[in-house]
């Protein structure tokens, strides 16, 4: 189904259709159908439609929305986009009063709505998934003690410090993870209904009536802007993006400490992968995969900037190719969360002291106590270790 057919003298050309179409955004059905109850609710109370009229309309919606849960929506290949697909079902369910439903409303402002609607829950499930990898990850500091390991600066040992203490880095940095989804709440809940195509509508329709609904604290200011803008999209982006380049992080340290070298830590036989050819391997594929991950996450944030960057305003197609990399970026990261998890929970950490070397900057110190000049303690410790290396002798 098209919803344009008037002023054309043809039908459209099969393979310009087909590169025009979307699918990607079949994903959007439950929130397409929630923001058209909504907007339902915004026509009737504005009586651009009879009570009568926004019964029958919201009865049909309610059925799709039902068939969208149970996962018995008909697609149909002919339909342009996932919202053309609504009122295509629509008017089968409830006949020629489906026509009503798009009134004083747009596609542009619709799919605005739609992905705002769609980020509000992906946020949700976001900021729980990192909330329940952090406990992963302090409840392993906790189960570790006072085990020491070495800290460590450009790859080389540093200092003594509680594993636990390494362990807690990376989950203070998901806490501002999560609260930076949460701050970014503030821009994703906006409601752009009403803005319409871009230029409002003329009818007396009151856009606070369908985001109270949909319990949108905000509202579009500016209505070109309204459908224009994908700044909480990319925000979005970032937001998963910069949680998979901490996962990533956390990925590698638990690669590095898993190798035979370091000997930190044992991964679960579950969680492990084996290699065709070497029979001895257990590989960490899960954390190997979390790092490739935020690498493609990096790729389409990038996209999602440059698909805004040369628009005029206001809504323009290209703009349709933004589903993808959000549904990819949000896929990724619930993916990592989960795996991530996994492995820490099946993790069995046991590492050896560090070299008697990461006490220098303690020795040193002990020096400053007593009285020696910083600098030149640091030159007493660091000439001692030299001649102690060069007689094959450490620290201790
Ligand atoms: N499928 C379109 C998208 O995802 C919906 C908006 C279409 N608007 C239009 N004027 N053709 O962006």
């Amino acid at each position: 189904m098209i919803l344009w057919g008037g002023r054309f003298q043809e039908p459209p050309d099969e393979e310009v259709w087909r590169f025009t179409v979307s699918s990607a955004d079949r994903r959007l059905l439950e929130v397409d159908v929630e923001g058209s109850l909504a907007h339902v609710a915004g026509l009737g109370a504005a009586g651009v439609l009879q009570a009568d009229e926004v019964a029958v309309l919201e009865e049909g919606l309610s059925r799709i929305q039902s068939e969208a849960r149970r996962g018995s929506f008909p697609w149909s290949d002919g339909d342009e986009d996932v919202h053309t697909a609504v009122e295509r079902r629509l008017g089968e369910l409830v006949g020629e009063i489906a026509g009503k439903l798009h009134t004083g409303r747009s596609r542009n402002d619709q799919v605005a709505l739609d992905l705002r609607l769609w980020m509000r829950h992906a946020t949700g499930r976001h900021v729980e998934g990192i909330a329940r990898l952090a406990a992963v990850l302090s409840g392993k500091a906790s189960e570790v003690g006072d085990a020491v390991v070495a800290s460590y600066t450009h790859l080389q040992q540093a200092q003594p410090i509680p594993l636990a203490h390494h362990l807690l880095a990376h989950a203070w940095s998901l806490l501002r993870d999560a609260a930076r989804f949460r701050d970014a709440l503030a821009r994703i809940e906006v409601s752009p209904l009403g803005a319409s195509a871009g230029g409002g509508t003329g009818l007396p329709l009151d856009p606070a009536i369908p985001a109270s609904r949909l319990g949108l604290p905000a509202l579009f200011e500016n209505s070109l802007d309204a459908v224009a803008s994908r700044d909480a999209v990319a925000e979005f982006a970032f937001c998963c993006t910069r949680t998979l380049v901490d996962l990533s992080r956390l990925s590698e340290d638990l690669i590095l400490w898993a190798s035979t070298e370091f000997g930190w830590v044992t991964l679960a036989h579950r969680h492990t992968t084996g290699s065709s050819a070497l029979p001895q391997k257990r590989n960490p594929d899960a954390a190997e995969l979390t790092r490739g991950k935020a690498a493609s996450a990096l790729g389409r944030l990038a996209a999602l900037l440059a698909l805004e960057k040369g628009l005029a305003l206001s809504y323009n197609r290209d703009l349709q190719e933004d589903k993808e990399h959000l549904f990819a970026v949000s896929d990724d990261l619930d993916g990592a969360l989960s795996a991530l998890a996994r492995l820490l929970d099946g993790a069995v950490f046991d590492p050896p002291p560090p070299g008697t070397a990461v006490v220098a900057l303690d020795l040193a110190e002990l020096l400053v106590r007593r009285g020696v000049g910083f600098r030149e303690a640091h030159e007493a410790v660091g000439t001692l270790i030299q001649r102690l290396e060069e007689a094959g002798r450490g620290l201790e």
